[in-house]
């Protein structure tokens, strides 16, 4: 398939499609030429951007996707083969942080990052891999963190969902060679979007919020790192992306 920029006419899953890095990729996936078929459980959210897009002269559509649900995370890959034909990449990004200290024992909020930001991700490869095994083609993308390669005081568990994304993530590197599918794992630092609205702990909270609205940086840098991976050409497989606000420190 010959596409301008490798990323024209191309069918892109993705979770998380909201808000934050999950809306920026959309935007800018679609504007380069993608069809973006967007996932999460805020339909109002997700319609509208998919209406934006299309008014925009883009192909979009909005299927609501809780990827906690491994059905639903089906429903949302295979309505976007029904429509478009194929999958040629899934960004699988939806997820949380709510930080805390492991001695605050907040254990419905472990149970919620193990099951969005672990699971979900599993869930988004166990729907799409079948498709790009029997396509010979295929592009995962896969969302980690700064805190996948960094742990401290606070984010225990946060980090361990993220360390998991990339070990999951390089094991699939090496498992789909057979099938010509790239695997690319993200891993941004502090970026502006809703993410630290999910922490309850006061104290962390505060600090968290403190430390964003000092460093963080615009959700496009997620963007563009991507459309950065997708573009190059079918025979390059960008594995790994870090990349931090550059006043960032750890
Ligand atoms: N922002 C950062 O500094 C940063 C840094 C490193 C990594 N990340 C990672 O980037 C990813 C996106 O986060 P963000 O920063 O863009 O935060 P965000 O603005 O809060 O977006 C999170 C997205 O995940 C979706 N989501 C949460 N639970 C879900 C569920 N059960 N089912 C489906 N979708 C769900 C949300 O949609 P609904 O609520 O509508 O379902 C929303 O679209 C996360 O994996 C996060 O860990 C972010």
């Amino acid at each position: 398939m010959a596409m301008r920029n490798n990323i024209e006419g191309k069918v892109v899953v993705i979770t998380g499609a909201s808000s934050g890095l999950g809306e920026a990729a959309a935007r800018l996936l679609s504007a380069e030429g993608a069809i973006v078929v967007l996932g999460a459980r805020r339909a109002d959210r997700i319609q509208a951007l998919a209406g934006e897009l299309t008014k925009r002269g883009g192909k979009a559509a909005a299927i609501v996707t809780d990827v906690t649900q491994c059905d639903q995370v089906q429903k949302l890959v295979d309505a976007a083969v029904q429509a478009y034909g194929r999958i040629d990449v899934i960004i699988n990004n939806a997820g949380l942080m709510p930080q805390s200290l492991l001695e605050s024992l907040k254990i419905d909020e472990w149970d919620r990052m193990i099951d969005v930001n672990i699971k979900g991700v599993l869930y988004g490869i166990a729907a799409a891999l079948p498709y790009m095994q029997r396509q010979k083609a295929g592009h995962i993308i896969n969302v980690s963190s700064v805190a996948g390669h960094k742990v401290g005081p606070g984010s225990s568990v946060y980090a361990a969902t993220k360390y998991a994304v990339r070990a999951l993530s390089e094991g699939l590197r090496q498992e789909v060679k057979p099938y010509n599918i790239r695997t690319t794992v993200i891993s941004p630092g502090a970026v502006a979007t809703e993410l630290p609205n999910t922490i309850t702990d006061a104290p962390v909270g505060e600090r968290i919020k403190n430390f964003y609205a000092d460093v963080a940086i615009p959700a496009d840098s997620f963007a563009r790192a991507v459309v950065f991976a997708m573009s190059q050409p079918d025979d390059v497989d960008v594995n790994e992306i870090l990349f931090r606000p550059t006043r960032q420190e750890i």
